[in-house]
């Protein structure tokens, strides 16, 4: 078990990504808080996991109000007394081509991308500087790691500032043992892209080397590395997870 009795704080751990993360950090022993603005699918994986409720919580959260963020950061200190992990999952995407989008397209994503992480790092960094270590794990994206078609300026935006914001992080918190680290995931099958023509998804791999489809799965055993002990010589890195479709 490479999680035991750590805390883990998942954000849009409801479906998709981060439902995954939750899944496979609760089955390497970690005890998971589920954070999420659609709270029926949080308690819905939390009830799967733990129906007593002792070891998995589902909070009602948008990553983007900064109170609701606070209230959450107390309820799972009362509820399990320290946090360990931070996973900033949450994330949305809204794709128009540059003339169409408007600055409140513009602004929308990049409010729950980049605003709603750094208000969750902020909110739990005095808690993992007291115990004198944490992980902190952001989810960007190969969207922001080079030009993409389709994904629009403001989500690339969004996520090249994730990998910015969590370098400076890492420099930042690493003489308080804290880490800070990113993902950032080509095409994952999701329910959501799911919704996408298979010959759309395909489109979105062009160049890969490795045929598999990139999993949720995929992703949360790259987050099961950072978060646990097996990383404590990795900070303010950034790693590809995409099946070579950028090799560089
Ligand atoms: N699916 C992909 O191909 C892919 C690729 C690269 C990066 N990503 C990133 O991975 C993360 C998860 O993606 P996914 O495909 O699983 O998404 P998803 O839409 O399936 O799930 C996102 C979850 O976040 C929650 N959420 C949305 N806004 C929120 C807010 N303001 N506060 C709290 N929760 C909120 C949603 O309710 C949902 O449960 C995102 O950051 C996304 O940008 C996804």
């Amino acid at each position: 078990m490479e999680l035991k009795d750590l805390v883990a704080i998942i954000t849009g751990g409801g479906k998709g990504i981060g439902k995954a993360i939750a899944e496979k950090f609760f089955s390497e022993g970690a005890r998971v808080a589920i954070w999420d603005i659609d709270f029926p699918l949080a308690k819905s994986v939390t009830t799967s996991l733990d129906s007593s409720g002792k070891k998995a919580i589902a909070i009602k959260v948008d990553v983007t109000n900064e109170t609701e963020v606070a209230l959450a950061v107390s309820e799972v200190i009362s509820q399990f007394n320290r946090i360990d992990i931070l996973v900033n999952n949450a994330g949305i995407s809204r794709h128009k081509p540059i003339e169409e989008m408007t600055l409140e397209i513009f602004e929308s994503v990049m409010k729950v991308n980049l605003t709603g992480t750094f208000i969750c790092c902020r909110a739990v960094a005095p808690i993992m500087k007291k115990q004198g270590r944490g992980k902190i794990i952001n989810i960007a994206s190969l969207g922001g790691r080079t030009g993409r078609p389709g994904v629009g300026v403001n989500y690339a935006a969004s996520k090249a500032g994730v990998i910015g914001l969590t370098q400076t992080l890492a420099r930042e918190l690493g003489p308080s043992g804290i880490y800070a680290n990113a993902i950032a995931p080509g095409p994952i099958l999701t329910e959501q892209t799911k919704q996408y023509p298979p010959e759309v998804f395909a489109t979105w791999n062009i160049g890969r080397a490795i045929m598999k489809d990139g999993l949720p799965e995929d992703v949360a055993d790259t987050a099961i590395f950072l978060a646990s002990k097996r990383s404590d010589w990795i900070t303010g890195v950034t790693i590809d997870l995409n099946g070579g479709i950028l090799i560089r």
